[in-house]
């Protein structure tokens, strides 16, 4: 008989609290938490807690989310109805999470300032895309373009893909953790936005393997340059991070500035 799995009690237990269990959580992340936290604490119950503590940060519902039914309705409706319909419904939904909030004021310029510095993408990794892909109608790109987003959370996830198939994009969004197990596919650009900082805090020095795991030309990383409340200046703090991930791998690098958030442009391969 195979050995009990000490652990899946607990995964199950926090997949299936009420929380979380509407938002099919991956197992993985779960699993990959716990797996870290149990030997820090003496007890289950302070371990879980920690877990329940990490999970909230990532998971973030403060950050906040669309009605992801009415989302399918609206987008299904607007991209029938011409491009300024689509870009009001699609802004509508960005604007319904903080990180694609602050990036509307700047959308117009952003990709194309990206694009200007690695070139028209065909493929890209949205890596813990959040609601970034219905920024779609502001990339510019042809539909013949491999657009993989990624998410731990379902409900996102599944409204992406059906948002993508009303623009003749394959649905080639994934409930995975980035993290746990790093997109292996080859693509031209990766984009990594305002989560970096985020996934450190998870498990401080993760970057270093997860930038260095992924089969990509571009990765662009941006992270906030100054807090929240606008009090504090953190491109000092992030260039550190930025340049610690790195470690000795000598990629050239880009900054760009948009607003509240500084994107680095990273050239893994020429
Ligand atoms: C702060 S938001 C950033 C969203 C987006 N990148 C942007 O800037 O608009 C973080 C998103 O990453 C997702 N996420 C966090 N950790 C993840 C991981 N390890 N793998 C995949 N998605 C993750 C969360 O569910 C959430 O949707």
């Amino acid at each position: 008989m195979p050995a009990a799995d000490p652990i899946q009690p607990l995964v199950d237990e926090l997949l299936n609290s009420r929380k979380y269990r509407a938002l099919n959580l991956p197992a993985e992340t779960v699993r990959d938490l716990l797996e870290q936290e149990l030997p820090r604490h003496r007890s289950g119950k302070d371990a879980l807690k920690a877990v329940r503590h990490k999970l909230h940060t990532i998971v973030a519902p403060y950050l906040g989310d669309p009605d992801y039914d009415q989302v399918a309705v609206d987008l299904r409706v607007a991209s029938t109805a011409g491009s300024d319909a689509l870009r009001a419904a699609c802004a509508e939904v960005l604007a319904a999470h903080a990180s694609t909030h602050e990036r509307l004021a700047v959308l117009d310029e952003f990709y194309p300032h990206l694009f200007a510095v690695t070139g028209q993408p065909r493929s890209i990794l949205d890596l813990a895309c959040g609601l970034n892909p219905f920024a779609w109608p502001w990339m510019g790109l042809p539909t013949s373009t491999n657009y993989h987003a990624y998410d731990i959370h379902a409900p996102r996830v599944a409204a992406i893909n059906a948002f993508f198939e009303t623009q003749g994009l394959a649905p080639l969004a994934e409930v995975r953790d980035v993290l746990v197990r790093p997109p292996e596919i080859d693509a031209d650009v990766a984009f990594l936005f305002k989560e970096a900082h985020r996934m450190e805090e998870r498990q401080r020095g993760c970057s270093r393997g997860f930038w260095r795991a992924l089969n990509v030309h571009w990765l662009l990383v941006s992270l906030p340059a100054e807090s929240l409340s606008g009090k504090f200046q953190l491109a000092d703090r992030q260039r550190a991070l930025v340049q610690q991930a790195i470690g000795g791998a000598g990629w050239p690098i880009t900054e760009l500035v948009f607003g509240s958030e500084i994107v680095f442009c990273i050239e893994k391969r020429p």
